[in-house]
């Protein structure tokens, strides 16, 4: 279908924008990645795969819990910041481009799957809940993360789309993946058993400016969100929506904290 190709195209494209690695960085965001592997309790020699992996958050701490490790990515741009991540760790990971929605691996490959905030982003949440039921081996461990759409990220990425051209009709809601109601009903069927936990990360950024400066300039949709408003001369107004968002959770000394949630999703292959 034309239309998905054209939707993964530019997925591909967008993600390749900005600084993804800083923007973690300054939110120290990688910790959640660990905290995944941590609670999913991966073992050496398992076979772990980390699924839209960015720059590797999961991948690399379970590399270094001693894992066989595939991440897997659509965009290119990621994978090479994640190759040179997993270098300076001294941990080895295999790198593959690939769709979460078409894993290029085969069924009952995994003894653990995992995804922060990665395969929200795929078009088709059903397709990657087969696929992912499809990756994992009897007995098999699930751990997805993803921003719920009423905490703060679900406000913000709604602030966000309201500047980017619509997505088709086919097109899930990135944010759904952080509802359970979505999600149990996504793996409905695949055999998975499942359970959900709200958790909280928190976020700092020393000003409103450089929280707005942090998304702006670093993370790919928001990038191009910022390149299209101000082509139509309406950057000013998306720059001020994000700023009354941040000022919201500024503390007395201009500080930012987010309370950042995310729906963890587990779940166990029978
Ligand atoms: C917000 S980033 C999350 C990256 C990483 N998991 C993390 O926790 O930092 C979203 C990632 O999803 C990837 N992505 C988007 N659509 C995808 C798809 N259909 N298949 C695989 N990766 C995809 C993007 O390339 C990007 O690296």
């Amino acid at each position: 279908m034309q239309q998905l190709d054209d939707v993964k195209a530019a997925a591909r494209s967008v993600w390749a924008r900005g600084d993804y690695d800083a923007m973690m960085r300054t939110e120290g965001l990688y910790a959640v990645g660990a905290q995944l592997v941590r609670h999913l309790g991966v073992d050496p020699g398992e076979q772990v795969v980390d699924v839209a992996c960015g720059t590797g958050n999961a991948a690399i701490p379970a590399a270094r819990a001693g894992a066989q490790v595939t991440g897997v990515d659509l965009a290119p741009e990621m994978l090479a910041v994640a190759r040179a991540r997993a270098a300076d760790a001294g941990v080895t990971v295999e790198w593959i481009e690939g769709d979460a929605e078409d894993l290029p691996l085969p069924d009952g490959h995994a003894n653990v799957a995992l995804s922060t905030f990665g395969c929200m982003f795929a078009p088709r949440h059903d397709i990657v809940a087969s696929e992912l039921a499809r990756l994992l081996a009897p007995g098999g461990r699930l751990g997805l993360c993803a921003w719920t759409p009423d905490g703060v990220f679900g406000e913000f990425f709604r602030i966000v789309a309201a500047y980017l051209p619509p997505d088709p009709e086919f097109v899930d809601p990135p944010l759904a993946w952080g509802d359970e109601a979505h999600v149990r009903d996504r793996f409905a069927g695949t055999g998975l058993t499942l359970d959900f936990e709200r958790r909280v990360w928190r976020i700092t950024h020393d000003s409103v400016e450089a929280a707005v400066a942090c998304y702006t300039d670093n993370l790919g949709p928001v990038t191009q969100a910022r390149e299209l408003a101000a082509a139509e001369g309406r950057w000013p107004t998306l720059r001020a929506e994000l700023a009354e968002l941040f000022a919201r959770h500024a503390d007395d000394d201009g500080h930012v904290v987010l309370p950042a949630e995310y729906l963890l999703a587990t779940g166990r292959r029978g």
